[in-house]
């Protein structure tokens, strides 16, 4: 989905994708454009610097920024917009993801970054509190929202009904 998105996606590496395509799941789901690219706060700072830069410009609302490791990714959006930035720490290779979870969270006031769980249940929920922010302004959104909500309620409750093989 890529026409007149108001949600810009970055991960640090392709290898996040696993995890990072169920935000962009989520957003799809809930009908929101948004645009996905590979930018890495280590490998190609210049291209997470001129994508921020230009975000305001470009109509974008919310930022969502994934990585892992050394998760500086998220800070670094953060650095370079007023947009909400909203952080998801990937598991990497050490450390079940507790390393990004940290280098995401910590940041210094100042400069913030809403950081989502570990793994796929951030990333999940970096599209749905995108969501939430979008929905302040666009009450077509709020009622594709509400009803999103609704539903899980639904399934929780249908869920009720446990039996023994
Ligand atoms: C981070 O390093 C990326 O966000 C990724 O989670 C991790 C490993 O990247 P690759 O070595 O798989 O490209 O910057």
């Amino acid at each position: 989905m890529t026409s007149n998105p108001l949600v810009g996606i970055l991960l640090g590496s392709k290898s996040d994708w696993d995890t990072v395509q169920h935000t962009a799941l989520t957003l799809k789901q809930l009908g929101i454009p948004f645009e996905a690219h590979v930018a890495s706060a280590h490998r190609t700072p210049e291209k997470v610097v001129e994508f921020c830069r230009d975000a305001e410009g470009r109509g974008f609302q919310v930022l969502i920024a994934a990585a892992g490791g050394a998760a500086h990714l998220a800070g670094v959006c953060a650095s370079k917009t007023h947009l909400p930035v909203l952080g998801v720490p990937m598991k990497g290779w050490a450390t079940e993801g507790m390393d990004a979870l940290l280098a995401t969270v910590q940041m210094p006031a100042g400069i913030p970054v809403g950081t989502l769980a570990i793994g796929k249940p951030g990333a999940v929920n970096a599209a749905l509190l995108a969501a939430s922010i979008l929905a302040l302004s666009d009450p077509a959104l709020r009622e594709r929202y509400l009803a999103y909500r609704q539903t899980q309620t639904e399934q929780a409750l249908a869920d009720d009904d446990l039996t023994l093989p």
